[in-house]
């Protein structure tokens, strides 16, 4: 048998794009695709397969440069023990660009890890389309964009961008679950001489669509990685709260952290003047197993908090409103930043904690010309369609519709909880006293006076919640320091929960 053959194929192959490219790839501080697949998996856990593909082009003098792989490696292998499939750009081939047989080893993948119900890694640094191919590279990355929506809900699907991502090539990574990017990548449909032609604005690629500009301003990235290895670190933490698949339930731990710890700090933590913001995220890491909180998309849409935790070994998904931000109200892109967040916990067996403090949502003719109408409803929508355990604790304001949307009993919330100052009324007591007492106030010897006693008035009888309690909305009111012992003993006494909504092909959340 002739093994020189393979071994020196291998070796090819191993080389990539060669030597030289591979030291451009370090001087702009990136790893080879090799380095990365290496770093990302178990030691010696991971099976490439399609190492020998070439693409077929004859045009440009492609049919001299064939390089055994064809620029993107993939295969299967192991992260703390778990399976995973994976394709990564090797950008020292063609510049990581996509040709039709590059396509064809990523969809090969794709559909292996959809049969096995495995979840996806992408790792993505590439020109995009090979231009050398032309349409045969756009059917290519069309037929990745397809098994994407196949997949989605499925399994997991997450998208490393640790280099140029351009073009329709930005589409794959958007259609997964979530984005993570390196400081140096950058994501844009149209680039910046393209900008520079139809807008006469200068901007680089950075400017444009880098991580920075993804994880604050669009919402396009989940998390912003400071390096390649910051990157792995923190794909390997977002796996580790996910099942395989969305027929299993997400992996348990063996609990660290006492299931009955109190949070004492919790009954102290509201200011006495209701107008006064506090720290969400202490709250909710006074709750969590640990106070190990990892939050999702942490640098947008500030006004809403979300991400994974554990309580008693379970993964839950957390959303909670900020009161630090825009006291809380919500917004139109904290309405698409919770959507999509609960969608995915629904998918994929994760129950949902939602904690409660908002005052509304944010009024203005930006808003309401952007959609909020729209954007909230769809807000609604997720909440409602949702089927996995579901509970709901009210901190301060839950006012109007915003009270509704936030995972209400109306729509489905399995256990609903509120702490004893909790306002819930129709809106807070000052608006609420100048509708419907406006003549009373004015013609009374002393409108600011009567002013006030209504509002107190109005305070005692609506902002609280008893009433809510009183018609079975609000299941308990409960001292801030046992919420997590609730949560807990509440999550176990649902967590086999199975809900089946009316067979059809699919609703149609307003989008
Ligand atoms: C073929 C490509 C390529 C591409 C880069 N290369 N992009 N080859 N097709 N799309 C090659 C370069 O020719 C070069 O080859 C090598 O990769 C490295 O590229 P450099 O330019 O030297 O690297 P760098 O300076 O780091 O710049 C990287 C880059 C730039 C920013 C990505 O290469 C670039 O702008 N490329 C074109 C990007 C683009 O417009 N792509 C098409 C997008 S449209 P040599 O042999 O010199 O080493 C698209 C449509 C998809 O993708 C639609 C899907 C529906």
């Amino acid at each position: 048998m002739d093994f020189a053959e393979l071994d020196d194929k291998r070796k090819e192959h191993f080389l990539g794009g060669g030597i030289e490219k591979q030291q451009e790839q370090r001087k702009k501080e990136k790893m080879t695709g090799f380095e990365r697949i290496a770093i990302l998996f178990d030691p010696e856990s991971f099976e490439e397969i399609d190492q020998f593909v070439t693409h077929d082009c004859q045009d440009f003098g492609m049919a001299d440069k064939k390089i055994l792989g064809d620029g993107v490696i993939t295969g299967y292998g192991t992260i703390d023990g778990r399976l995973f499939y994976s394709f990564c750009h090797d950008f020292t081939v063609f510049g990581g660009s996509l040709g039709l047989h590059f396509a064809y080893k990523i969809c090969k993948i794709m559909d292996l890890a959809l049969k096995q119900g495995v979840p996806i890694i992408g790792i993505n640094d590439s020109g995009g389309a090979r231009i050398q191919e032309g349409v045969e590279s756009l059917g290519g990355y069309a037929e990745i964009f397809h098994r994407n929506v196949k997949a989605s809900g499925v399994i997991p699907q997450i998208s490393l961008i640790m280099g140029p991502c351009a073009g329709g090539a930005v589409y794959s990574p958007a259609i997964t679950d979530f984005i993570i990017m390196t400081k140096s990548a950058y994501m844009f449909v149209t680039g910046p001489e393209v900008v520079k032609e139809v807008t006469n604005e200068n901007v680089s690629s950075i400017e444009l669509g880098g991580a920075i500009i993804h994880n604050q301003k669009s919402g396009v990235a989940h998390f912003l990685a400071e390096d390649e290895i910051d990157c792995f670190n923190i794909l390997r933490k977002l796996v580790s709260f996910l099942p395989s698949n969305n027929l299993e339930e997400p992996p348990k731990i063996s609990p660290t952290d006492d299931p009955k710890r109190k949070g004492e700090d919790l009954n102290l933590i509201l200011p006495s003047d209701s107008r006064k913001p506090y720290n969400m995220d202490r709250i909710i890491r006074t709750i969590v197993d640990d106070g190990d909180f990892f939050e999702v998309q942490k640098f947008w849409a500030k006004n809403i908090i979300i991400g994974f935790a554990r309580l008693d070994g379970n993964s839950v998904g957390i959303i909670a409103n900020n009161p630090e931000v825009l006291a809380g109200v919500l917004d139109i892109n904290s309405c698409d930043k919770a959507t999509r967040f609960i969608r995915f916990c629904d998918c994929f067996n994760i129950p949902l904690i939602t904690l409660v403090d908002v005052p509304g949502f944010l009024p203005g003719t930006d808003q309401e010309w952007g959609g909020i109408i729209r954007h909230g409803a769809k807000f609604l929508y997720a909440f409602s369609e949702s089927s996995v355990p579901k509970l709901t604790v009210i901190i301060r304001k839950a006012y109007g519709g915003a009270y509704c949307v936030m995972n209400s009993k109306h729509i489905g919330g399995d256990y609903n909880f509120a702490w004893p100052n909790a306002e819930i009324a129709v809106m807070g007591a000052d608006s609420a006293c100048n509708i419907i007492f406006r003549k009373e106030i004015s013609n009374s010897q002393n409108p600011e006076k009567k002013r006030t006693d209504l509002i107190i008035d109005y305070e005692k009888k609506f902002s609280n919640p008893y009433i809510a309690a009183s018609k079975g909305y609000i299941d308990n009111i409960i001292e801030p320091k046992d919420t997590r012992e609730k949560l807990i003993s509440a999550l176990k006494s649902i967590y086999k929960k199975r809900e089946e909504l009316p067979k059809r092909k699919h609703g149609n959340i307003p989008v």
